[in-house]
């Protein structure tokens, strides 16, 4: 396929964007637009009856083959928020275990009358692959393998922006396994990107084999960070995704990683607690500390939905007026 071929995959008619399968097929522009739909649809779920029919007639597939709690369930409530009909995929009741491919399956779900698929997979890249496969359906990137979490990076970026009022200037650290985390690699761009000054503070065996290109700095002293801070995004550590032994113990990890109570108690006045979750309490994060008022994880979490709605729409509604909607 040739790159002009390629662009018009990934665009529209009218130069839109098609899939969202990384931050940076937004860019802070992109961002920004998704924190303003964002908006309306917070007031949207606010409602008693916290739907509106933009994506009236449009189906929305969500194709999982890894895992997941709060991603799968927000975009599949976003969807129904917009109207839209949901078809889910369960990779483990599916054909795919009488050996189908990941190509047949995809082309199966969408001949069925697809317009967006959500996907998931635990290998970098398949989102990609699957849209270069459909024909016609906009594909969002749920996280895939170690690559990118774009919607994760979005309701994070609305998450701060509703509590600190933009990001611009502030001090933000990701703090842990930063190796194995899409999360950590959609955030550092969409919070650099806004404007923020970001430190990602880790174990160096839990740092990627290289950092080049990333626009950030580096600590092994989480100690001395802490006070300076106005954002703390914890991550958990991803064993699933560990081949080798990279730390000497969870003991040890939690000791010098961990936000603590003590820790927490470092924090500036209006310093805030982020986490992607699932969150393993006492490891990352003390149990109690994920309940403190400095802890926006709730928020992430609902903040989650309304962000979904806006990236649907985006994909998927252009031409209907949000207002009338
Ligand atoms: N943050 C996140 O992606 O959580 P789930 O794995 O539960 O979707």
């Amino acid at each position: 396929m040739t790159a002009t071929q390629q662009a018009e995959k990934r665009t529209d008619a009218t130069g839109a964007p098609r899939h969202l399968l990384a931050i940076d097929d937004l860019g802070p522009e992109g961002i920004g637009e998704v924190m303003r739909l964002t908006d309306s649809f917070v007031e949207v779920s606010r409602r008693p009856i916290p739907k509106v029919p933009a994506l009236r007639g449009k189906t929305v597939a969500s194709l999982f083959f890894e895992d997941s709690t709060r991603t799968r369930l927000s975009f599949e409530t976003a969807a129904r928020r917009l109207s839209a009909d949901v078809m889910t995929f369960s990779a483990g009741s599916s054909s795919l275990s009488k050996g189908e491919s990941l190509r047949d399956t995809v082309l199966t779900v969408e001949a069925m009358g697809v317009d967006a698929m959500v996907v998931r997979h635990s290998a970098a890249g398949v989102p990609t692959q699957v849209a270069g496969w459909v024909r016609g359906a906009s594909v969002v990137n749920a996280g895939d393998g170690w690559h990118e979490h774009p919607t994760q990076a979005l309701l994070d970026c609305y998450t701060i922006g509703r509590r600190k009022g933009g990001l611009e200037g502030l001090r933000i650290a990701i703090v842990g396994d930063v190796r194995h985390s899409r999360v950590a690699r959609s955030c550092v761009t969409a919070f650099a990107g806004l404007g923020a000054h970001v430190t990602l503070v880790s174990p160096p065996t839990l740092l990627p084999a290289s950092l080049a290109g990333w626009p950030v700095e580096v600590s092994h002293d989480f100690d001395s960070v802490l006070p300076k801070l106005d954002v703390v995004y914890l991550l958990r550590l991803q064993k699933e995704r560990m081949t080798e032994a990279l730390l000497p113990s969870l003991r040890e990890y939690t000791a010098t990683y961990g936000l603590t109570r003590r820790r927490a108690e470092l924090l500036a006045p209006g310093a805030i607690v982020m986490h992607p979750g699932p969150v393993n309490r006492g490891v990352e994060v003390a149990a109690e500390v994920v309940d403190m008022d400095v802890s926006a994880v709730t928020e992430q979490v609902a903040n989650g939905v309304a962000v979904r709605m806006a990236v649907l729409y985006l994909l998927l509604g252009s031409g209907v007026d949000l207002a009338s909607a």
